[in-house]
């Protein structure tokens, strides 16, 4: 009886957002500008599992499309978005977290993905059966990888390439 309780303890605080206090992807409050002034789990993001997820090409994957001094050894980075070294001096945490739950807010029509977004991103499937997709409610991104990539990216505060 006890061992089952600790099981169901565990199994509850693996489930994903619902429980937690995440900002849903439809309630994210944007300025006109597109930034997006509040954190979207309100604990602060970590910047070496930001790495991680920029450079992993099943998760986030911006080095698929951006080269970064911050990630200089990673193999065959892309260069379809502009070079993100020194972002940090161009772009302040929320326009950064704005550009990354709705690029579109601030690059209108940019083939750069919508990472915490349920209604502006094309889902796998809509080539395949020519209709739109059901959409499961799920994000590319957690909030929580958001907020990792946001403290990620203001460590990239050397100068700006020439
Ligand atoms: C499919 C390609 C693609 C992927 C994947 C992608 N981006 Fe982008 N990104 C772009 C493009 C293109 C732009 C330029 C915006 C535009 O279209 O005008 C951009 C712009 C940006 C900018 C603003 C840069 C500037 O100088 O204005 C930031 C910051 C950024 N991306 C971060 C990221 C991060 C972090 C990831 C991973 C979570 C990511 N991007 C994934 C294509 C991509």
């Amino acid at each position: 009886m006890r061992k089952l309780f600790v099981l169901g303890a565990a199994a509850m605080m693996t489930l994903p957002s619902v429980l937690s206090a995440d900002t849903a992807p439809r309630d994210v409050a944007f300025a006109d500008d597109g930034s997006v002034a509040e954190s979207l789990t309100g604990v602060a993001g970590d910047p070496t599992a930001g790495l991680e997820n920029a450079t992993s090409r099943g998760i986030g994957n911006c080095v698929a499309c951006h080269v970064a001094e911050g990630w200089k050894d990673a193999a065959f980075p892309g260069n379809v978005g502009p070079a993100l070294t020194g972002i940090a001096n161009v772009y302040d945490e929320s326009q950064l977290r704005g550009i990354l739950v709705n690029s579109k807010k601030t690059f209108e029509g940019t083939v750069m993905p919508s990472f915490y977004n349920l209604d502006d991103i094309i889902r796998p499937g809509d080539a395949y059966t020519g209709k739109a997709a059901t959409s499961p409610d799920v994000t590319i991104l957690t909030a929580q990888q958001i907020e990792d990539l946001i403290a990620l990216l203001l460590t990239f505060d050397e100068p700006l390439p020439e």
